[in-house]
Parts: structure tokens; sequence; C-alpha cells
């Protein structure tokens, strides 16, 4: 529910900064929705640009892993399937840079920041796919983790991206099942599919969990982002809830998490962990990850060659404004 705008008798005279100010503060303290036409403190809409248009980036750049394999996917079914959900994630991305031109953001603008550096995207995407059972893992644990992420973002305090969030969790759901199926049937078949199932998740496992970003206690942006309600949980306390829920799957997979300090603590019931490899991270997020080249201009030409289109359907919308 969107805060209650300010009544009109408050309106006779503009409210100043202050009065601003206190009316945004009692709408968070409130749990009550931010909506575009409201009035927000800059710094607010800044972190939601940065954050949303990291989102947004995210999804577009996350087509390319998957859709290297539309070629080569081993049935008309499992190339259908694929499709869809890489079509899904550019819809995803559609939403976000939609959520974010409501803050005044110019996704042709977000783009050039994407491709120049001055923006991120999601860390796991400079990962190849090696095999086919790279598809199925990344249906079944990254998108498995980017759902322990966005479910609670449906209630951040920002309206458009909270209802962004609705739609793109719904589809998320179809992506994990149809990932962890994938695999399912690999793991019922050869000795060779099963190792290519184990193999891709030793590759993916340690990446996945750094999706969740940095430790808390590393962490620059978390403490304003739950104060503002734009995140609802902490990095640490995701990562922990995404662990909890991927073991037992692991099992009844038949696949073996590549972790050997993973082990039930019978005293909280949550799965401990051993420590994942924060350089790497680092490494991946600063531009020096095995793809982050080659996402990068892939996405460069897709802007540069495709500029003609973003030129005619500006040049026909304007002809027919008038
Ligand atoms: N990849 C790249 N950069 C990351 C990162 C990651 N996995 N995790 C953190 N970072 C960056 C942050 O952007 C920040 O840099 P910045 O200030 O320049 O933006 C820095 O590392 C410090 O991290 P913080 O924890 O302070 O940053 P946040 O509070 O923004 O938390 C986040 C990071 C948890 C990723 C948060 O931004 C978030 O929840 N974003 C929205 C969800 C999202 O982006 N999900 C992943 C991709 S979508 C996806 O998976 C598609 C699916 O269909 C497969």
């Amino acid at each position: 529910m969107s805060a209650p705008t300010l009544d009109r008798r408050e309106t006779a005279a503009v409210p100043d900064e202050a009065a601003l100010q206190a009316h945004f503060d009692a709408t968070i303290a409130a749990d009550r929705r931010v909506e575009p036409r409201d009035w927000m403190p800059e710094a607010y809409r800044a972190g939601l640009v940065r954050q949303i248009a990291q989102h947004a980036h995210s999804e577009i750049i996350g087509m390319q892993p998957e859709g290297d394999w539309l070629l080569a996917a081993p049935s008309l079914r499992r190339k259908a399937v694929l499709l869809a959900k890489v079509q899904d994630e550019a819809g995803h991305g559609m939403y976000l840079y939609s959520a974010a031109e409501t803050l005044g953001a110019d996704r042709a603008d977000l783009t050039d920041k994407l491709i120049e550096g001055r923006q991120k995207y999601s860390s796991i995407f400079n990962y190849p796919t090696l095999t086919y059972a790279d598809c199925g893992v990344i249906g079944w644990l990254v998108d498995g983790a980017a759902i322990c992420n966005q479910v609670p973002l449906c209630r951040s305090s920002y309206g458009p991206y909270a209802r962004a969030m609705i739609r793109v969790c719904k589809e998320e759901s179809f992506h994990q099942r149809q990932g962890y199926e994938l695999l399912m049937t690999m793991m019922r078949g050869t000795d060779a599919q099963r190792a290519m199932v184990q193999d891709a998740v030793d590759r993916w496992w340690w990446p996945s969990l750094m999706m969740f970003g940095p430790p808390d206690d590393d962490s620059p942006n978390s403490a304003q982002s739950m104060a503002w309600g734009v995140k609802r949980h902490s990095n640490d306390e995701l990562r922990q809830r995404y662990v909890d829920m991927s073991v037992p799957q692991a099992a009844a997979l038949g696949v073996t998490l590549p972790d050997p300090e993973l082990a039930l603590d019978p005293e909280t019931g949550r799965y401990r962990f051993g420590r994942i490899d924060w350089a790497e991270f680092k490494q991946v997020i600063s531009g020096n990850g095995p793809c982050n080249a080659e996402r990068v201009s892939r996405r460069r030409a897709a802007r540069d060659d495709n500029a003609w289109v973003l030129e005619a359907a500006t040049a026909y919308a304007d002809k027919h404004a008038s």
C-alpha cells in the first residue's frame, strides 16, 4: 500500500525539505510503499537506481551463458524450454529497466554505463558454460539463488521494484524446476552424464554463494539499504538460507556439494559451510573473471549492431506522435 500523499491542507504552502523528509521517514517506518510520484531523498533514489540497474544488467547479460547452448540442446523439448527461459530473462531485464526509468534513469544511458564498466552485473555470469549440464545447474543453483534473493525484494519499499519482482519470482520458480528436472534426467542416465552433472556442480557451487554479495562486515550498501527497506535481509542471512535449501536438494539429486566443511549444526539446524574465496569474488567483480571481456563485448556489439532498430523505432514514434 503506498503512502497517503500529503493532504491538500498540508500542501497549501509547499512543505519544506524537513517536512518532506519526515513524511518519507514515516512512510518507511510504517512499512508503506514509496511510489514514483512521492518525494524521496536523492540518496534513496540514487541507491535504487544503482541496485535496480545492476539487477537489470544481470538479467540481460545472464542470457548469454545459457543462450550459447540453444543450438546444441539435445531435443526440441529441451530447446523450447531453454528458449523460454532465456526469453524470460530478457523480459526480467525490461521490467527492471522500466522500474529504473520511474526514478528518472534512462535505459540507454544505463546500458552505456554497463558497457563502460561504470555499473556492475552479477558476478555469476562471468563463468563459462562448458557442458550441457551447466544449463541444468544454472537453473537449479543460480536461479535458486536468485529466488532466495528476489522473494524478499517483492516487499521492497519502492513500489515499482517490488511489483516487478512479483512477476520475476513466478518465472524464476519455473527456471529452477526446469533445471532440476534436467539434472534428475541426466542423473538417471549414463555414468558419463552423472559425471558431467557432478563436474558442473563442482564449478558453479562456490560462485553461486558469491551471488549474495560480500560478507555483511564488508558490505558498504547493506545497512542503509536495509534501513530504507529496499533490502529486507543481509547478504549473509540470504546466503545461509540458500545453503540450507540447497543441501537437501543436492542429496535428492545424488550429487556432492564441493565443500568438505559442509555439516549440519545440530544446535541451530543450519548448515555450516567452508570459507568463500573473496579474493576470487573481488577479481570477478573488478572485471577479471573468466568471461567478463566476452560478456561485455557481446553486450556492446548488441547495442551497436542494433542501433538502427532503435533509431527506426524512435523515428517512427516521433513521426506518429504529432
Ligand atoms: N556481482 C557483482 N557485484 C556485486 C555482487 C555480485 N554478486 N554482490 C555485490 N556486488 C557489488 C555491489 O553492487 C556493490 O558495488 P557497488 O556499490 O559499486 O554497486 C559492492 O559489491 C558491495 O556489495 P554490497 O553488499 O554493499 O551491495 P548491495 O547492498 O547492493 O548487495 C546484492 C548486493 C545482494 C547483489 C544486491 O545488490 C541485490 O540484491 N541486487 C538485486 C538482485 C540481483 O542483482 N540478483 C542477482 C542477479 S539477477 C539473476 O540472478 C537472474 C536470474 O534469472 C538468473
